[in-house]
């Protein structure tokens, strides 16, 4: 029997990963984008610990083609754990067991044709019924201090609305995001009155981008269900977004933290030069590279 959600608390991600990733393609032929590595670890699981840290205990994976990456990645991996122990791999052991913390669930629903985020995101409806739910998407990876779905469940569980979250985005580069118009509420926080998907620079009604996590209350799921389809044939997350300002109140909240663009080759590049360079067994090695030994290639 499912408990009931009374605190209205945040216990469940959606991860939509059905995209076709075709920016990173030949990598993405077989295997989804949100596999790729930063370093030593997969997109997906920072995403996954970002939404544990946030208290997060039931993570939904909307899946496509290639789905098996992932659902191999969250399960125990028994003859992987046999041969290490044997060796006397402790440590590596310890990595490869702590991958879903205990108490953590994983769910795989597939979504049969990559109709657009909105419609991801519906296709995990029935997974989380009448209570809050975050979307993360992992290709968005969002590095430095507090988890960033942590500060936005603080925002949710303050205002009990839902909550976008966005950065400031520079220039001509605006045009590639969902962009917001809205009012300050305070140093980081915005109530919504508009929302546009990669509106062209003259026409943004501001610099504020919407970059990939998000707290929703149920409600949204009857926005989606209404949804044509918008730009380039998909079911837009935008346009649901937009009929749900209409009816309830949403926030969106300006995170703290480093945002990595992983979707794209420069972005998932400079997250791992940068990740690379705090990483505790290898920092000081590409420091030295990146300083020494770099030079004459440039
Ligand atoms: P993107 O807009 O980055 O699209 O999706 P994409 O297909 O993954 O990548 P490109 O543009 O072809 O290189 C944003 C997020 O939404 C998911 C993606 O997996 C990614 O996490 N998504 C997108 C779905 O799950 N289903 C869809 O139908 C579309």
């Amino acid at each position: 029997m499912s408990v009931t959600n009374t605190n209205k608390v945040v216990r469940k991600a959606i991860f939509p990963v059905a995209g076709l990733g075709s920016r990173f393609l030949p990598a993405t032929k077989a295997s989804p984008k949100e596999m790729m590595p930063v370093v030593d670890k997969p997109l997906i699981q920072y995403a996954v610990e970002e939404a544990v840290a946030a208290g997060v205990t039931e993570m939904i994976f909307v899946t496509g083609r290639a789905k098996r990456a992932i659902a191999d990645h969250f399960d125990k991996a028994y003859e992987l754990e046999h041969q290490l122990e044997k060796s006397g791999k402790k440590e590596l052991l310890k990595i490869a067991q702590s991958v879903v913390p205990k108490g953590v669930s994983c769910t795989y629903i597939r979504q049969t044709e990559a109709l657009g985020l909105g419609h991801a995101v519906l296709t995990a409806a029935h997974l989380i019924g009448d209570e809050p739910f975050a979307v993360v998407l992992a290709d968005d990876l969002i590095y430095g201090g507090d988890s960033a779905l942590k500060q936005m469940v603080e925002q949710h569980s303050f205002y009990s609305s839902s909550v976008i979250a966005v950065q400031q985005v520079l220039g001509a580069a605006i045009s590639a995001y969902g962009v917001i118009s809205g009012n300050k509420q305070g140093e980081r926080l915005y109530l919504l009155d508009g929302i546009v998907e990669k509106p062209k620079l003259e026409d943004a009604p501001s610099d504020m981008g919407v970059t990939g996590r998000y707290i929703f209350t149920p409600q949204i799921f009857d926005h989606l269900r209404a949804l044509k389809p918008g730009a380039g044939g998909e079911y837009q997350l935008t346009d649901a977004i937009h009929a749900l300002l209409l009816a309830e109140q949403v926030m969106a909240y300006e995170f703290k933290g480093t945002r990595y663009d992983c979707g794209s080759k420069m972005g998932l590049l400079r997250a791992n030069i940068e990740l690379a360079l705090v990483h505790p067994e290898i920092g000081e090695d590409v420091r030295h590279y990146l300083k020494n030994d770099l030079n004459g290639l440039l």
